[in-house]
């Protein structure tokens, strides 16, 4: 199979135009809405070949940003849509996801130069991830709560299983009811940050932190390249101020952990979760050298035959073969994290390691196809079909080390 092909054939067949508004649906049998990290995968993908589907992708994401900035995590694109995770709202959830946004308008300028695109979304940029600093941290400690672990993107991560009160062998079904009743709860706290992680749900995510710390940096380069020096400020700041925080907060043995309420108690469930500050240069690079050999490549951890385990093998959560026909992030590999560690790989110099999840991804989908997740002890595809985050490797071949 040519999977460059196949990804831009897919890219393609997932697009739809609502009310002017150019996106692409994650999958068009289980995802037939916009979501706000695969967006940002999109355009990542995009910017490499239609740099114009790219901006458009990013100006939909943005389309429907709530009057106090937050970004939604779904946008429904169908009038009278009240999902699960909407509140109040017509059309969207009431959540966010991670904050990749200023990172994937920086890739769409960097492989496009268009100074007026920039221009056009920053202060949408600006006000979203001012939001994030001043509504989801409301001790100013610089750490970003989520509410809610739909927010991680990682919907049932055992990362969350203590705040959630879910045991380690919870099934699907029963998970999914957990984060209903939360939904329920941040309803009732009207979705207010400061009274829902206080009374319900308060996580201090080392993925979603990871990812913030990226794209407050990001955000501040395009804010120079805008010559705004108010937002470069806040970029800058709240980039270092936010990194010192995890520094302090969420490091422990080597590694970056996720935190839960007002005591910082560390979630010490090994997930992939410990990769993504590689992406966001949080490792000094000794540090980096023990994460990638004692972590990463160790096979009774996280390297797997066929990919990178989401939960390290020794965990008693950790679930391989997934659950029937529905997703799991407890245990299976995924395309997006796959290019997650891929750029943390570069950017710390680990050109071999690298170059190997590559490989592995694209074999992943010569064998399987483009599903949402694969066994990474078999190589099975799981979940959705036709699910675009496949799509990452023709980012992947895309070898420059350092892009931010
Ligand atoms: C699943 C994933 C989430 C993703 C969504 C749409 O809910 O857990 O990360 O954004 O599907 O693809």
């Amino acid at each position: 199979m040519d999977v460059i092909a196949e990804a831009k054939k897919l890219l393609e067949e997932n697009r739809r135009t609502t009310d002017g508004h150019q996106y692409t649906l994650p999958s068009r049998d289980h995802y037939p809405y916009q979501w706000l990290w695969d967006s940002c995968f999109h355009a990542i993908v995009l910017s490499h070949y239609d740099p114009e589907s790219a901006r458009a992708e990013l100006h939909a994401l943005l389309s429907k940003q709530f009057k106090d900035g937050m970004v939604p995590h779904i946008i429904y694109w169908r009038p009278g849509i009240l999902h699960l995770f909407s509140w109040g709202v017509e059309g969207t959830s009431s959540l966010t996801q991670p904050p990749m946004i200023a990172y994937a308008a920086w890739e769409v300028h960097r492989q496009s130069p268009d100074r007026s695109f920039l221009q056009s979304i920053f202060p949408a940029l600006f006000a979203y991830y001012r939001f994030l600093v001043e509504k989801r941290d409301p001790r100013d400690h610089h750490l970003i709560g989520i509410i809610n672990p739909d927010e991680s993107g990682e919907d049932n991560s055992p990362r969350f299983d203590v705040p959630l009160a879910a045991a380690h062998d919870i099934t699907f079904d029963d998970h999914l009811q957990l984060r209903k009743k939360l939904v329920d709860a941040n309803t009732a706290c009207k979705f207010d940050a400061e009274l829902c992680m206080r009374d319900y749900f308060w996580v201090k995510d080392v993925l979603f932190n990871s990812i913030l710390v990226e794209n407050l940096r990001v955000l501040a380069k395009i804010a120079t390249l805008l010559k705004h020096e108010e937002g470069e400020r806040f970029g800058n700041l709240h980039a270092k101020l936010a990194a010192d925080a995890m520094r302090e907060y969420l490091f422990a043995d080597g590694v970056y952990w996720s935190a839960s309420g007002l005591d910082y108690t560390l979630l010490r469930v090994a997930t992939w979760g410990h990769f993504v500050p590689l992406f966001a240069g949080l490792y000094t690079s000794e540090e980096a050298r023990h994460v990638v050999h004692t972590e990463l490549l160790d096979s009774s951890k996280f390297y797997a035959p066929f990919g990178i385990r989401t939960v390290s093998k020794q965990e008693r959560s950790y679930r391989p073969e997934g659950y029937g026909n529905g997703f799991s992030w407890r245990g299976p590999a995924w395309m997006a994290q796959h290019w997650f560690i891929y750029r943390g790989l570069l950017r710390y110099g680990y050109t071999k390691e690298a170059a190997d999840i590559r490989a592995k991804s694209i074999a992943l989908l010569e064998r399987s196809g483009f599903r949402e997740c694969f066994n990474p002890e078999t190589g099975e595809g799981q979940g959705a079909h036709g699910f675009t985050w496949g799509a990452l490797v023709l980012d992947m071949l895309d070898e420059s080390p350092a892009r931010t």
